[in-house]
């Protein structure tokens, strides 16, 4: 069975991390993002397609690496296809019923399950879903008692919301979906693809998925997904090979090589490979790229820092982005594609 990564997004919302690198290989506990989505891969899955574009070559660099006992094939798109024209892209490589994942969801899915569910409803398409709180910000599934999925409802006002179920980034389709998708334009599955295939078939189910999910598009949900797994590990800190921690660090994560001085505070951070935090600096609820240089004084709250930036000692910044360096040529000037719960 194949599984499709839907890997080329240029991850706007990230930036300045992803002026930089992939988004699916941006750490997360030290660990490239896409890695966990490996790893939750069921043994069925044997052959993955990563729809890539924006940084494919750093894609391409990793998976030579590592292959998680999984034939790897990297779909490079001439351009960006959104998420329903990059599975299109990778119909020659899908020979059954497959799996389409979102490169940027850290969650407890199980895979099997999920198809166990979809065969049993004979469903033409299956989504993941997951419950939230405030469901203006989503789109949410109108859905009945026996998870046959009717509608999206984009943003619904909390008093007219069909459910608090929104769309989690996992599906598994029948082949048929994809003749439901046009060759080589930009197409929204979620916007396009899936009100088509309800209308069509009345075979769309909804899977709703337990423990935990979270979706790595936002700085705010980068430190989260962070906060989350360490709960999961029952610690505050880790930090990666090589690092060096003299300061106190409390519900953060340090990267491989990283310097810490004495006298610095550290609160829900993440500092990434190869920077260096001089004495006395704090730095609350702030992502410290890689091969960053901080300096002595420093005072940052809600910061972050691209990839090889210096801040000046006795600097203070609050809510910002540092970037300083020019923008990739191609990268976009605002989000493109779909967001569902932006
Ligand atoms: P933002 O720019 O911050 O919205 O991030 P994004 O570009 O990653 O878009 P979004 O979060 O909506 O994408 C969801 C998933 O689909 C991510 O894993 C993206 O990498 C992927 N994706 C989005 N657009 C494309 C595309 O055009 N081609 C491919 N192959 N993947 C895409």
């Amino acid at each position: 069975m194949e599984a499709i990564i839907l890997a080329g997004g240029y991850g706007t919302r990230l930036r300045p991390l992803t002026y930089t690198r992939a988004k699916s290989l941006l750490p997360i506990m030290n660990q490239p993002m896409v890695s966990y989505l490996m790893r939750m891969l069921p043994s069925e899955v044997s052959k993955v397609i990563l729809a890539v574009n924006y940084r494919k070559d750093q894609i391409e660099e990793y998976f030579k690496q590592q292959t998680f006992g999984k034939e790897i094939i990297v779909n490079d798109e001439p351009k960006p296809l959104g998420t329903g024209g990059a599975v299109k892209f990778a119909e020659k490589h899908i020979s059954g019923p497959f799996f389409v994942l979102n490169a940027d969801i850290i969650c407890s899915l199980d895979i099997s399950k999920m198809i166990k569910y979809h065969k049993k409803k004979k469903a033409a398409a299956t989504i993941s879903l997951w419950p939230v709180e405030r469901v203006s910000e989503f789109g949410v599934v109108d859905i009945k008692q026996n998870g046959n999925v009717i509608s999206f409802v984009e943003k619904p006002k909390p008093e007219d919301a069909p459910s608090n179920l929104i769309n989690a980034g996992a599906y598994y389709l029948q082949p048929e979906v994809l003749d439901y998708i046009a060759t080589g334009r930009l197409v929204s599955m979620e916007k396009e693809i899936f009100p088509q295939i309800i209308s069509d078939t009345g075979r769309f189910y909804g899977y709703q998925l337990s423990g935990y999910w979270i979706d790595v598009g936002r700085i705010q949900s980068y430190i989260d997904v962070h906060k989350l797994l360490l709960t999961e590990k029952n610690t505050d800190f880790i930090m990666g090979k090589h690092t060096m921690n003299r300061g106190i660090a409390t519900t953060s994560c340090l990267g491989n090589h990283v310097t810490i001085h004495s006298g610095v505070h550290l609160s829900e951070c993440v500092v990434l490979d190869h920077s260096i935090i001089d004495k006395n600096s704090s730095c609350t609820h702030c992502v410290i790229g890689e091969n960053v240089q901080i300096g002595e004084d420093v005072l940052l709250r809600n910061v972050v820092v691209g990839d090889a930036e210096d801040i000046a000692a006795e600097t203070k910044l609050e809510n910002s982005i540092v970037w300083n360096q020019s923008i990739p040529e191609d990268y976009p000037k605002k989000q493109i594609g779909n967001v569902i719960g932006e």
